[in-house]
């Protein structure tokens, strides 16, 4: 179906639902749109909700450890991730990730008392899959969480890539993939779980095989309230409905950048699968030094890596800092005191821009592309 013809059923859709007031809590096209995603992805259960971090909250309480225990995560995990550990009193381990996107696994983190496991599959890449296996067998009690928001679609081997976590979840934010403008779902395939989510944030809603002690207690939920604005859920169901069309093109363009820049000494192009990638948040990642870009290069739109290190400070190290720093006056972040890392490589980090690559024709990124190779062979 085109795209216009799709826009248009999706406006009627939204205008006969507003219509018929149907945009309170769960009208039925929001269990049809949770049952759809899940199918889609090969999930039990899906549950929606009002963005992606407060996805993640409801999954890591689900899990039920007790305060002060340890979350792995990789320094390339975003933001909103890691503060919702320390917000909620666990302690984040973070890990250095290497060049392939993927966190360097130390045996001996993995022998201590770790709780949980957060992996990114960040900016559409799914290499951390090789670590969410080896972690499984190494420590199989250990829950993982995969947080898929750049990943839409995305499989590893063929398999869904929501399959291989206890517990996934998405961003749906408008700059996903698939965009609800504001929203976020979860995915797991255990009915537990998915319980105490709804009972921990989704207010008269009715479990799955189970009775809702606190149905009938309007507003009461264990944790806090985040329901999917309904209206964004028809937003992301058009989304939906165009992803696989949207990744096999953006696909076919990465298989394209990978051919003309592999034999470029200058940068490094993550080692992927490209049929093990999907979704493509930001942009398609590279590794450049710096003194490869002695001049900018203004003809292709090239981002650098700009998302918060948080690791390296002193304010995100703990709970009990995190704490301090929340409560204290209003700190900008840059005045916060920065770990000294001289050898980071996110300072390494750059990408060709997401929607610059979504307009660009396959015959002009050839070129666009090569001049780029040709760019930095002459630097
Ligand atoms: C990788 C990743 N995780 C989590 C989030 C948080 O999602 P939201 O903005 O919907 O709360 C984002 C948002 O951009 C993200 O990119």
């Amino acid at each position: 179906m085109s795209n216009l013809l799709l826009k248009i059923i999706l406006s009627l859709n939204i205008v006969k639902n507003i219509i018929f007031n149907r945009y309170s809590k769960y009208p039925k096209y929001v269990i049809d749109f949770e049952k759809k995603l899940a199918d889609k992805f090969s999930s039990k259960y899906a549950l929606s909700f009002s963005n992606g971090t407060q996805a993640f909250e409801a999954s890591l309480l689900s899990l039920g450890l007790e305060k002060g225990s340890k979350i792995l995560l990789s320094k390339l995990t975003f933001t909103s991730t890691c503060i919702t550990i320390l917000k909620n009193g666990f302690q984040p381990v973070y890990l250095d990730f290497d060049k392939n996107l993927k966190m360097i696994l130390d045996e001996d983190i993995l022998k201590k008392d770790i709780s949980a496991i957060v992996v990114t599959h960040a900016f559409g890449y799914t290499n951390e899959t090789y670590n969410v296996k080896k972690i499984k067998e190494l420590k199989p009690k250990v829950k993982i969480i995969a947080d898929c928001s750049h990943a839409h679609g995305a499989k590893f081997n063929n398999e869904s890539i929501l399959n291989f976590a206890d517990i996934s979840f998405m961003s749906l934010q408008g700059a996903k993939a698939i965009s609800a403008g504001e929203g976020g779902i979860i995915f797991t395939n255990s009915k537990d779980l998915l319980n105490t989510m709804i009972q921990l944030s989704h207010p008269s809603r009715q479990l799955i095989d189970k009775e809702n002690l606190y149905l009938n207690i309007p507003g009461f939920s264990k944790f806090g309230k985040s329901r999917i604005h309904p209206i964004g859920a028809i937003l992301a169901s058009n989304d939906l409905e165009n992803l696989n069309r949207k990744n096999t093109l953006l696909k076919l363009k990465l298989k394209l950048i990978y051919s003309l820049l592999k034999n470029n000494k200058y940068l490094y192009l993550p080692t992927i699968d490209v049929e093990n990638t999907g979704g493509y948040h930001y942009g398609i990642p590279f590794f450049i030094k710096k003194v490869y870009f002695k001049n900018e290069y203004k003809k292709i739109p090239i981002k650098k890596y700009n998302y918060l290190k948080y690791d390296r400070y002193h304010e995100f190290s703990n709970p009990e800092n995190y704490y301090k720093f929340i409560v204290s006056n209003d700190k900008l972040i840059e005045d916060l005191k920065i770990e000294s890392n001289t050898n980071d490589i996110r300072d390494e980090l750059y990408f060709f821009d997401l929607d610059w690559l979504k307009k660009i024709k396959i015959h002009n990124l050839r070129k666009e592309i090569s001049d780029f190779s040709s760019f930095l062979e002459n630097q």
